[in-house]
């Protein structure tokens, strides 16, 4: 079958729904992103691509941490909310309970059960958005989330993003 081109686009067939976190000022922020994926084994990271305009990269820049928290289909709103409303206009510190790890500056969503902690690795300015590539200090994660002590799937119930769509 002949194929068809449909232009270059940012295209994956699936996403993740992340929030970044980020302390920006002192205070905690929360950004759904969607463009996120793991970039390196060992030692483990991960990366996530945020626009330069974003109130969440200047927190990145301020403290070199900043967090993955994977929300819950149960946490579609709250999510949803972070990723229409920037920080530089509302505060979005109280939409989620925030506690810290072993980075002290990475704010970690209470409510989302997984929650990985990072250490900014290296950042890369591809144009419209910067690269963040972060190594995983840590993980942590709700027990009634884990089967053999490890992240399961069905339990966490994730949203995808597809599509300009979440899907449970
Ligand atoms: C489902 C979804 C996925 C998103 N993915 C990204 C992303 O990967 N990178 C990005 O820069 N913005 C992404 N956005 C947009 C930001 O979340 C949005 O602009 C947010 O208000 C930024 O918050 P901040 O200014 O407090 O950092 C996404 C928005 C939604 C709703």
């Amino acid at each position: 079958m002949e194929k068809v081109t449909v232009g270059p686009m940012p295209y994956m067939s699936v996403m993740p729904t992340v929030l970044v976190g980020a302390n920006v000022k002192g205070k905690a922020n929360y950004m759904t992103a969607a463009w996120a994926t793991v970039a390196c084994m060992s030692p483990p990271m991960i990366c996530v691509a945020i626009n330069k305009v974003r109130y969440t990269a200047k927190g990145i820049e301020e403290n070199k941490t900043f967090s993955l928290n994977i929300p819950s289909a149960r946490q579609v709103v709250e999510t949803d909310h972070c990723g229409l409303v920037s920080g530089s206009q509302a505060d979005k510190s109280g939409v989620f309970q925030s506690f810290y790890g072993r980075l002290r500056t990475a704010p970690l969503a209470e409510e989302c059960p997984v929650n990985i902690e990072c250490r900014l690795f290296k950042s890369m300015e591809c144009g419209s958005h910067i690269l963040y590539v972060g190594e995983i200090e840590e993980i942590h994660a709700d027990p009634s989330c884990l089967t053999d002590k490890k992240p399961d799937i069905a339990k966490i119930n994730p949203l995808i993003y597809a599509q300009a769509t979440y899907f449970g």
